[in-house]
This record gives structure tokens, sequence and C-alpha cells, in this order.
């Protein structure tokens, strides 16, 4: 049993974190919502539970088309598992073809804008269209199922069409985040074995052209099994073309069919590959398959967006993320819907630019993450006060924890204090959503992500493998399978191994820490690596930074752990605030205002202002970085191929007190 004192205490994760308001949905959202009662919750929830192969076996017969019934649910053999073995089915196919039958091909897809403002478009029978003549163009160029197809492309409707066409032909696609450089494109690319590279002359942003073909050009040096790359034409930069290698995008499809029926795949066949950025350094690539994949993504985005026909849905992500990948392209077009593309930054040509394109296109559901919404409370309020964002009815967050007071301001001036906030907690890894509230039935909680969905077994364990109790943190594993699940770490099963499925026997290891409330809600406390061990009490990285970012003053917070003769870790904390410069006094005055918020115990050693923190390309604090700087290390040793702003690592280096 835990004692109050040293050895036990230092297992478990204290929960500082008090945090007590609570927001039901309005009767009005409740009335019209896909799950409109707490019991039809239950429902689905204990028969996921109770009888997991029937509960999934009947979705993947309603929710998607079979060339080929399957013939079990779900098989384990070791670490290798199968959703929906002896089946066949098609991702594009069941994006496109199946509403097309359903006499929804005059249905709008896909609404996208231009940063410069231009806009496009497509219905389901036009996207139909193009992504069958790209498939046959990818065809032409020697494209067969099974091989691997690297796209690096600005967010243009080409990158959904080209992601279509290779899922269409059992292609498998590895989007590179279109500002990755060279290095990181050739190690991803020989890392997968890619065999064609698709990219663009060129993208817009913050109005500037950037010239993606010359990156690709480098990358394609070092990468030796891309035999062909195909480049659209966006910007109209001028780009050298290598004979026998180079081919325009239009110039490929003029001549190809628009007949291209889909390919029959496995359900297990790998759909994609997505490298993400493991806490060592070295991208992983996580692969993710055909069927459990499809299912996982058309049936989460019903449940936790609450889509209805009339809806238009806008994920701010990039498709370079499993976000877009999950959220912009597959979950949403598998359930016809109508979504919403931009391409650019969203302060370009002003701050507004997103609550602008909100009004002029009465977006209806809007999904982002909070370091946006952070910047946005950074940029002030009269970007969001000049417009209409009336047609807003519900809001989701997804990449970070959100900090309890950016919550609030995102329900107060985006949500109208009438949406919704689905904060939804997933990985990579995971394929689609886990846990979120149901926006028609769950109160929230500002900075929880409350409940798993039907199928998801959460199990929260402490360094012995025991689970924890109420309120307190630990290792948050899941205990049972889901159709999403990934499959595997392309071409490193050791890793795959290791990294998900050692620690914890038996179960998957998602590398956060989380605790569970007295209510049944789930709170993320950060990713197990960056807890702060103090005097043997270990505090999570978004506890600190909440009680921060709750001062009037603050825009920005990351705290992280500097090693301490006494008291084994101090901490340090990494602050933005709101105006230029910040009076020396706001130094005391944030101490004082973590005493008060959270206790002695957080108050920060020290506190070092910057104008920016130093992020991942995805949005997220890269809090080892910070670590590193806070120990005083002259040399960064850790990769740092994904960071956003080289500049910003000088700039805290050379801050210090
Ligand atoms: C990690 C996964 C999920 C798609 C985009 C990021 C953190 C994500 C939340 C949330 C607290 C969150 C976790 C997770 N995270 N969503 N709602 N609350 N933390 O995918 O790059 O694979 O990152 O992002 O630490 O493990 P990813």
């Amino acid at each position: 049993m835990s004692s109050e004192t040293g050895q036990s205490t230092s297992r478990k994760i204290a929960n500082v974190m008090q945090e007590t308001r609570v927001f039901p949905p309005s009767q009005e959202f409740t009335t019209q919502a896909v799950i409109a009662s707490e019991s039809q919750y239950q429902h689905l929830y204990k028969s996921a539970k109770s009888d997991r192969d029937g509960f999934w076996s009947d979705l993947a017969k309603s929710e998607l088309h079979w060339f080929k019934p399957f013939e079990s649910v779900f098989n384990r053999e070791g670490h290798v598992v199968s959703w929906f073995g002896g089946g066949q089915t098609n991702l594009a196919y069941n994006c496109l073809d199946r509403h097309i039958e359903n006499g929804l091909g005059e249905r709008t897809a896909i609404i996208w804008e231009g940063e410069p403002g231009e806009q496009r478009r497509l219905t389901y029978a036009e996207l139909h269209r193009e992504v069958c003549k790209f498939a046959n163009g990818l065809k032409s160029l020697g494209v067969r199922t099974g091989d691997v197809v690297s796209i690096y492309m600005p967010m243009t409707p080409e990158l959904a069409i080209a992601m279509l066409a290779c899922v269409r032909i059992g292609a498998i696609h590895s989007v590179i985040f279109a500002g990755f450089s060279a290095e990181a494109i050739a190690d991803r690319n020989n890392d997968a074995r890619a065999k064609i590279q698709l990219t663009s002359d060129g993208l817009w942003r913050r109005g500037k052209n950037l010239p993606l073909k010359a990156t690709v050009d480098e990358a394609l040096k070092k990468s030796p099994t891309v035999e062909h790359c195909v480049v659209l034409r966006r910007v109209g930069n001028e780009v050298p073309m290598q004979a026998g290698r180079d081919v325009w995008w239009h110039d490929l499809v003029e001549q190809a069919s628009a007949d291209c029926p889909a390919t029959p795949l496995d359900s297990e066949a790998t759909s994609f590959i997505l490298y993400t950025s493991g806490s060592t350094g070295k991208p992983k690539g996580i692969r993710h398959t055909t069927a459990g994949y499809n299912l996982w993504v058309k049936q989460t985005f019903a449940w936790v967006f609450d889509y209805k026909p009339d809806d238009l849905f806008w994920c701010t992500a990039d498709c370079g993320w499993i976000t877009g990948h999950s959220y912009i392209v597959y979950g949403p077009l598998s359930n016809a819907a109508t979504v919403l593309m931009y391409e650019g930054a969203p302060n370009f040509p002003a701050e507004d630019r997103f609550w602008d394109i909100i009004e002029r296109h009465r977006v209806t559901i809007l999904y982002t993450a909070p370091t946006a919404i952070r910047a946005f409370i950074k940029w002030g309020d009269h970007h969001v006060e000049k417009h209409d964002l009336s047609s807003l009815r519900l809001l989701g967050t997804v990449g970070e924890g959100i900090n309890p007071e950016a919550w609030m301001w995102y329900h107060r001036k985006i949500g109208g204090e009438r949406c919704p906030i689905v904060d939804t907690w997933w990985q990579t890894e995971t394929g689609g959503i886990m846990m979120s509230p149901l926006p028609g039935i769950t109160p929230t909680k500002p900075g929880s992500c409350t409940r798993p969905l039907p199928g998801i077994v959460p199990l929260i364990v402490d360094e012995e493998l025991h689970a924890v109790d109420v309120d307190q943190g630990g290792m948050l594993c899941i205990a049972e399978p889901w159709p999403g699940m990934l499959r595997g770490i392309w071409g490193d099963d050791e890793r795959f191994v290791e990294q998900y499925w050692t620690k914890v026997p038996g179960n998957y290891l998602t590398g956060d820490n989380a605790r569970q409330d007295a209510d049944g809600y789930y709170w993320i406390m950060g990713r197990i690596d960056d807890v702060i061990n103090v005097s043997g009490h270990r505090l999570s990285t978004i506890e600190i930074e909440s009680a921060l970012v709750s001062h009037p003053s603050v825009a920005e917070a990351a705290a992280v752990g500097r090693p301490d003769d006494l008291k084994g870790q101090a901490i340090s904390v990494f602050v933005t605030v709101k105006s230029a410069d910040p009076p020396t006094e706001l130094k005391d005055e944030l101490k004082a205002h973590v005493r008060k918020e959270i206790g002695a115990l957080a108050v920060p050693d020290d506190i070092r202002f910057t104008n920016a923190l130093p992020k991942t390309r995805s949005g997220k604090i890269m809090r080892r970085l910070l670590r590193d700087i806070a120990a005083g290390k002259e040399e960064i040793a850790q990769d740092t191929s994904t960071l956003e702003d080289y500049s910003i690592l000088a700039k805290l280096r050379g801050d210090e007190e």
C-alpha cells in the first residue's frame, strides 16, 4: 500500500490539478445528436466489451462494402493481429463509389480554399473521376499493389486525390509533411523503399512561394529506390524536369482513362505508412491496414463529430499528419461528408483568416489543435470579434492536452458558449480517436478527454504494473484490441514489440500518463518521459503549464525537470507572454500564482521568458530539447529534424538568467 512518504509516492504521479467546472451539452444539441442518450452510449460500450467480435462484425457488415465477405472477426498470434480476415474491401471504394451508387454523386466532397484565395469545389462524382484518372496515371508509371508512393505535396485537393488513388490500386502511401527537409524525405524514402515520389513545383505559405521540387530534387539524389517523380503545377515556379524520371501531373492524367475499378484488397493489406518521430529520434513508419482502419475512422467520425448531411466539417490539420489522414480524408469521405480543406497559414493575409473562412463558408464543425488556440489567444480577441461565427455548432481539439484556460477561451470566444467541445485523445498509432466526449451526451470538463469510445478499454498502471486508484496518475495502456490499431513499424518488428507490447505485457502501451477521476473521466498528463520528479513527488507537465497559462499575462508555457542535488529534479519553466516586454516582477508573480493554483510543491525554480517555444512541425512542444537547455547542456545531442524553428533554440540558450 502507498504511504505518504518517499519511495512509494515516487511511483505514482501526483494529481495536483483542481478543475471543477462542468459543461453539459444543451438540450437543443442533445435532441438532434447521433448519440442522444447516456443509455445509448452505455449500451454500445457494454456490447463492444462483452461481445467484441459480434459488435465489430455487425458494424463492418453495415458500414463497409465487401468484395469478398470476411470469415473471421479477430485473430491474434503473438503480436500479429488481424481483423476481418479472409475479407476483401477497398478504402477508396468506401469513400467514393459507394456514395455514387447510393445516389450521392452530386454531393460536395471537398470545398478547397488556396492561401491566395482561389476556391474549388469537388463533388463525389468529380473526385471519383480525378482519383480514377490519377490511379491510372500511377499504373502507367509501373505502380503495382504493394508499392510505396512517397507524397510531399501542398494541401491541395490533389493531395487527397493522390492518397485515394494509391489506396484504390493497393499502393501504399507515405505522406511526408511538406515542411520537412530533403534529408528527412530521403530517410523516409529509403526506410520505406519508395518507388514513386509525388510533389509540386512549390507551395504557398504566408504569401511566400516555397520551392518544394527543389527540396525533392535534393532528396532524390539520396533516394535510390525512387524511379519517377510526378510534379503538380501549383504556384507556377519554373522547375527543372529530369528526363526519364520526372513527369508533370497534368501530362500524366491528360491521356489517362477515368475508368479504374477499385482493386479488391485483403482486409489486412497495408493501406499506408506514416512516419512519426519517436522520442529516440529515428522516425518510425507506423503501419495501418485497410478494413480495420477504414471501419475505425468511419465510425469514430460519426460518433464524435455528430455529422449530419448539411454540416460543413473543417479539420485544420495537414494531410501530412494522422489527423489529416483520418479526419480530412478517410473518416469524413467514408461518411459521405463535405469537408473544407485550406491550404495555407492561419495568419495570412491577417490573423483572422480562420474566422474569415468560417464566416464565408458557414463552417459548422471546427477541429483544430491547442497550439493553434494558444496562438489565437495571443493574437487577440479583436480578430475573432470581427466575424460572424454563428454557423459553428461543434468544436474539437487534438494533438496535445488543452490547458483549461485555453479551453475556456475556445468555449466562450469561438463556441459562443453554445458549442460542445470534443477534446479527442488519440495517436498516430491508434488510427483514430480513442477517448472523447460524445457531444450530445457527455458533460465536458475543461482539460479532460472524458471517456473511452465503445470498444476502447483503457487501463492505468503504476511502475509495478498494478492498476492505480482513482485520481492517481500512471501509465496509460489499452487493454483490448480495436480495429484501427497499428499493425507494426515498417521494417522493424522488434522495435514494434519493444515499444508498445513489452513493458506492460498483454496491453498496448500508449507512452502517455493519465489519471481517471471519481466520475470515470480520463485526464492525460503528458508523455511518460516528461514527468518531473521533485523530492519524490512525480508531477505532470500539463498541470504546471495549465496553472501558468491560467495567469492573464501568459500565452504559453512549457515545464521541464532539470537535475537538482537536493530535490532530485528542479522545475524549469519556459513562458511566452502576451505583451512584448514582460516586467521582471512577473516572475515572482507567476511563482506566487502557481503556489496558489497548485501548491508549494510545483513552484518553478526558474522561469525564462521567450518569444516562442520549440515545437515539432505538428505543433507539439518539444520538452526533451528544453530539458537539455534547462540542464545547461551546450550541445543539443538530440534529433531536431522535426523542430519547427531552429533559431528558437539559439535564442533560448542565450536567454538564460
Ligand atoms: C500524442 C500523439 C492524435 C493525432 C495527432 C497527434 C498527445 C494527442 C491529445 C489530447 C492530451 C493528446 C498525446 C499522444 N495528444 N491528443 N486530446 N489530450 N494529449 O498524433 O503525433 O501521434 O501524437 O499526442 O501525448 O500520445 P501524434
